[in-house]
């Protein structure tokens, strides 16, 4: 049942019952600079456009061609907009289509505004972001839209939210699934991960369903790594190449403490590869990470501090940051996820790599398969990855890698009901923990 729309001249005032469960299917669609009247907290809440009707010029037609795929834009803001009629806009590459899980989140308010402003996907790259709420949160996701507006951001055409995952992923290209909820106090982690991986198993079925057959996806919300699986088993339409976990801010905290131990600044660290899971079983390699090109070890010699201060630092720097601020990291997240998108979209560097929780079907380091693990990966920036081949490993990483192997095999055993793959059993490891969890 669509709720409300806002029409090209904004004279229609639709009013209707605010229906918000996932069955249904409500959507708000905000055009660029069209401005409008927060929902007011009332049972029957309208929307109306903050322009009169009397105020609002007569659209100028628009070609039929002009339409063509773009069904939610009208009248005056298509042509405002048309690309190829203005000529600073007509070198333009052809829009692209972003959708955003829990983007009335702290990450996404960072994020949002990155990828709007063509710091991600490039100066010449309009795009339309696609918001996913949930029934909690569709009041802030407006304020999130219009702020969005507010900012005039030249290359953002479009801009819808909604709390209905097949509308809100139509033809997307990118899908970052951010949302997630968190562990709440005497939750146990397989409660966590039932929960969650409710959510990425509807999601990875509304992509399947409503995506871009291509579409690439970028799994934050937590337990980011099963969550992908999760979400990649109920989407077999889409490669299971096009789903990755976000392991790059922990690669990024892996650069700045070794920065930080070898007095030098952060780019100067290369080849940076965290292992496994995205939890306090991760594996930051300091035996093939280089700093100013050598090996680790040859620059700091205190291979205890390595083993033991520098692994535990990365693993736990998540739980760290929350006792400071209260709150999970949203800021570094959001340039993570930035960076994880530039790693797929521009060539890798000669001789580096990134890392990403990616499909271990295939892998040459002999990790199991069917599982998605933090492995070292290079672009040719067409959106698409190769593993690295040419890595080391000694006893220690080996050893490291088999304990979070392990914590992500006994996490697929329990999730097994949403993998299509029979009874979820749990018997997960003792110890195992998200980051934040300490
Ligand atoms: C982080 O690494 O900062 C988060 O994943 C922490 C958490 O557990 O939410």
């Amino acid at each position: 049942m669509a709720v409300a729309e806002l029409s090209t001249s904004c004279t229609k005032t639709h009013s209707s019952q605010l229906s918000l469960s996932s069955s249904s299917s409500s959507r708000f669609s905000h055009h660029f600079r069209r401005s409008f009247r927060p929902l007011p907290t009332t049972r029957n809440p309208t929307i109306s456009c903050s322009v009169a009707s009397d105020q609002v010029q007569t659209p100028i037609p628009v070609q039929a061609q002009d339409l063509k795929g773009k069904s939610e834009c009208y009248g005056v803001f298509c042509l405002t907009y048309d690309l190829q009629a203005e000529e600073e806009t007509k070198s333009w590459k052809k829009l692209i289509n972003i959708a955003v899980s829990g983007a009335a989140g702290m990450i996404s308010n960072h994020l949002l505004f990155k990828i709007a402003s063509g710091e991600v996907f490039g100066p010449n790259q309009p795009v339309a972001l696609k918001l996913l709420g949930s029934e909690r949160s569709i009041q802030a996701l407006e304020g999130v839209a219009m702020e969005l507006e507010d900012s005039l951001f030249p290359l953002l055409r479009e801009v819808s939210i909604g709390i209905n995952p097949y509308e809100v992923f139509q033809d997307a290209e990118w899908a970052l699934l951010i949302g997630a909820k968190p562990r709440g106090p005497g939750m146990e982690r397989a409660d966590l991960l039932d929960i969650n991986g409710q959510i990425f198993a509807e999601q990875g079925k509304a992509l399947n369903a409503s995506a871009s057959p291509n579409v690439k996806v970028i799994v934050v919300g937590n337990p980011c790594n099963t969550n992908a699986l999760i979400c990649m088993k109920n989407a077999p339409k889409i490669p299971a190449k096009n789903f990755h976990a976000l392991t790059r801010l922990d690669e990024n905290r892996a650069k700045c403490q070794l920065a930080l131990k070898a007095g030098v600044f952060y780019d100067q660290v290369s080849n940076m590869t965290i292992w496994g899971n995205h939890s306090t079983t991760q594996v930051p390699d300091f035996l093939n990470a280089r700093i100013k090109g050598l090996p680790v070890k040859e620059v700091i010699k205190d291979h205890k501090w390595l083993e033991e201060e520098f692994t535990e630092k990365v693993q736990k720097r998540g739980g760290v940051l929350i006792k400071k601020w209260g709150r999970s990291s949203a800021a570094s997240t959001a340039v993570s996820i930035v960076d994880a998108i530039r790693s797929l979209i521009t060539p890798t560097p000669e001789g580096d790599w990134f890392s990403s929780g990616v499909y271990t079907n295939g892998n040459p380091y002999g990790i199991a398969e069917d599982i998605v693990f933090s492995m070292p990966c290079r672009s040719k920036g067409d959106g698409d990855y190769v593993l690295v081949k040419d890595v080391i490993f000694d006893d220690y990483l080996l050893k490291r890698i088999k304990k979070s192997e392990a914590e992500l095999l006994a996490e697929k055993r329990c999730v097994a009901h949403l993998t299509g793959e029979g009874i979820g059993f749990c018997d997960l490891p003792e110890d195992t923990m998200l980051p934040g969890e300490m």
